[in-house]
């Protein structure tokens, strides 16, 4: 990530103070102070020996942060059943490795892990993690948040309609009009969260516009993750909302079909991007970034996506970025032609594409898929 640059360390030294409560559990306290110091500064901690951890969580805890030797199976299991109430099962968890080489990510994972950090401890990345991850309970109050979440929704929406259905009818579509919405959508994940998004939007919308919405989630929760800072953050957002606009030159009998497509259906779907491009391109005003992401969405790193079989080394940051959102969006949604793929499997099936996708990539996205349902 080079031009997607991260958040400069000077940025997190200036943030208000927080009313964040975070439960930091560990088998082993005297260990854990340094990473308590580290979190006082994005919020309260109570650090609890694991024997400790309260069956249920109090109400106004942001996440749990668990530092325990996770080759212990003793320590394993007491974690796991410490954490059994469903109410933690809709809190962040942020697991503690004991080293870079990731040691013990599976039984974090398998301790439904949102998130890890590995020792040596790096003050500015944990931060960052837990300002992403975990809400702000004191800055925002609960409605405060489901209303920053509808706003983002509906102005997303808003220019889906222009996107989807008065752009292809004639009305022109300009890049003001998606540059206008992107304040509220990266609002509603900061200070709501991804899961409220889908939820909310998975109530409202159907199709193309539900698959828009939600990769439109999930490319702003992966920016926030990675830290990216607010530039490249609007960056992404725009080209989430955009990417699939030549969809809306597609006709909806072939878009929404019941079973399966045949393949002059399949080669006029696949057309999509190319079209949208074009439109865009003729329309004029949209930088060519935002072209490159709308035309390249649907590349793979080895060359057998379409429609330019572009090559790694063709694809720009921003559109793999945007491809894996897209394909973990298409796995995880009920589509006319089959059900929606499990959150674990969708992942691990992008996982099996190898090369096809930026591992790497796809790996730093976990956290943000695994935290989402
Ligand atoms: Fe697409
Ligand atoms: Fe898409």
């Amino acid at each position: 990530m080079t031009a997607l640059a991260k958040e400069s360390s000077s940025a997190l030294a200036e943030e208000a103070p927080s009313k964040r409560r975070l439960l930091l559990a560990s088998d082993r306290p005297d260990r854990s102070d340094e990473l308590a110091d580290i979190l006082q500064a994005v919020g309260e901690v109570d650090t609890v020996a694991t024997l400790d951890i309260p069956e249920r969580p109090s109400r106004d805890l942001s996440g749990i942060i668990v530092d325990i030797n996770l080759r212990s199976p003793e320590s394993v299991q007491r974690v796991r059943n410490k954490l059994r109430h469903q109410a933690y099962g809709s809190m962040p968890r942020l697991f503690v490795l004991a080293d870079a080489l990731h040691h013990g990510t599976m039984q974090a994972w398998a301790l439904g892990a949102t998130d890890t950090i590995s020792r040596p401890l790096d003050r500015d990345a944990i931060l960052r993690r837990i300002r992403a991850a975990f809400p702000d309970t004191g800055a925002y109050d609960a409605s405060e948040r489901g209303k920053a979440v509808n706003c983002g929704v509906e102005a997303a929406h808003a220019v889906l309609v222009k996107m989807l259905d008065k752009f292809p009818a004639g009305t022109p579509l300009s890049f003001d009009d998606v540059v206008a919405v992107e304040n509220h959508v990266i609002k509603a994940i900061k200070h709501g969260s991804l899961r409220q998004w889908l939820t909310t939007v998975a109530c409202h919308h159907v199709g193309t516009y539900r698959h828009c919405l939600f990769a439109t989630g999930y490319a702003v929760a992966f920016a926030q993750h990675l830290g990216m800072r607010d530039d490249d953050q609007r960056r992404l957002t725009r080209a989430a909302l955009l990417h699939d606009v030549g969809k809306a030159f597609i006709p909806l009998e072939i878009l929404d079909k019941t079973g399966k497509l045949t393949d002059a259906e399949m080669q006029e779907i696949r057309q999509h991007p190319r079209r949208g491009y074009e439109a865009l391109a003729d329309q004029g005003g949209f930088p060519p970034e935002m072209l490159d992401v709308v035309l390249h969405h649907h590349e793979l790193l080895d060359g057998s996506g379409y429609p330019n079989h572009l090559k790694a080394n063709q694809i720009s940051d921003i559109v793999r970025l945007t491809t894996v959102v897209d394909i973990y969006t298409a796995l995880i949604e009920t589509r006319s032609y089959r059900a929606p793929f499990t959150h674990l499997r969708a992942f691990s099936m992008m996982e099996a594409m190898g090369g096809k996708l930026d591992q790497p990539l796809l790996q730093a996205f976990r956290p943000v898929a695994m935290g989402s349902f």
